[in-house]
C-alpha cells in the first residue's frame, strides 16, 4: 500500500474546465492530488481527466458509482483506462456490485484504488428509516465500511470523526479518505463536522479531501503549503 507524504486531495469543485485549469496552473503534482466530482465531470467529461493525468496529477474520480454489478464494473474499467489514481462506488450497491467493481479494476495495469462511500454525511439519523436502514449513522458506517473491506476494496470515504474507530476496526492498510477538513481558524462553510488536517491524520486518515479552503483562497499555494507543513 502506498505510503505517501502527499496526503492532500484538492476537490476541483468548479463549473468549467477553464476555471478548474486556472486553479490547477497554480499547483503541482508534488504538492497535491486532485479530485474530479460530478459537476466538473458532467461539464467537461473525460477529456479534462486525461489532461490532468497528462500533467502528472494523481486524479481521484469521485463519481460514486451505484448501479447493477455489470454496469458498475464496466464504468470502473473505463475509469481505470483513463489513468485515474482512485475511483469510488457506493457501498449500498451491495457485495456483488462491490466485488464486481474490485474485479474490474484488478484486471487493469496500474490499477486505481477502489474506495467505497458508506453513508452520505448529508444523511442524518432521522432520514435512515425512510430508506430502510435501522441503527445509528455510526453503526451503518461501521457495517458498510466492513462490507467494503471484506469485498476487497482498498478503503472508504469517511468523516474524520469516524476515522479512529474505522482505523482500529479495519487495520492499518485500509485507506480512509476524509473530507470536511478545515485549517484552524478558517471558515467552516456548510460542513457540519470538521477537523484540522493534523487532527485528521492523527485520527488515522490516509488522505484528506480539501475543497474551498484551498480553491477559494486568495493564495491557494500558501494555504496548501501551510496545511502540508502542519501534517508533515
Ligand atoms: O469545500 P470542501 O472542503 O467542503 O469540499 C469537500 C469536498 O468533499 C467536496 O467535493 C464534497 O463533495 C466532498 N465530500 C464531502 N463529504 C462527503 C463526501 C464528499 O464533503 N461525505
Amino acid at each position: 500500500m502506498e505510503q505517501s507524504s502527499n496526503k492532500i486531495i484538492v476537490a476541483l469543485d468548479f463549473p468549467s474546465g477553464k476555471k478548474a485549469l486556472t486553479f490547477v496552473d497554480q499547483v503541482t503534482p508534488e504538492l497535491c492530488r486532485l479530485k474530479v466530482g460530478k459537476e466538473l465531470f458532467v461539464a467537461e467529461g473525460p477529456a479534462l481527466v486525461r489532461e490532468l493525468v497528462r500533467r502528472g496529477f494523481a486524479v481521484f474520480l469521485d463519481l460514486k458509482f451505484h448501479d447493477i454489478p455489470n454496469t458498475v464494473a464496466a464504468a470502473c474499467r473505463v475509469a481505470a483506462d483513463l489513468g485515474v489514481w482512485m475511483v469510488n462506488v457506493h457501498a449500498l450497491g451491495g457485495r456483488a456490485m462491490l466485488e464486481a467493481a474490485r474485479a474490474a479494476v484488478g484486471e487493469t495495469k496500474d490499477r486505481p484504488y477502489l474506495i467505497g462511500v458508506t453513508l452520505l454525511t448529508s444523511m442524518n439519523a432521522a432520514e435512515l428509516p425512510a430508506v430502510g436502514l435501522s441503527g445509528t449513522p455510526a453503526q451503518n458506517v461501521e457495517r458498510l465500511a466492513g462490507l467494503c473491506h471484506s469485498s476487497g476494496l482498498d478503503g472508504v470515504v469517511c468523516s474524520a470523526q469516524e476515522a479512529a474507530g474505522l482505523r482500529s476496526a479495519l487495520g492499518p492498510r485500509f485507506l480512509l479518505v476524509t473530507p470536511g477538513i478545515r485549517p484552524s481558524g478558517s471558515d467552516v462553510g456548510d460542513q457540519a463536522r470538521v477537523m484540522t488536517p493534523r487532527d485528521a491524520v492523527n485520527a488515522g486518515a490516509s488522505f484528506l479531501v480539501v475543497g474551498r479552503p484551498i480553491t477559494q483562497a486568495d493564495n491557494p499555494l500558501s494555504v496548501l503549503l501551510t496545511m502540508q507543513s502542519e501534517i508533515a
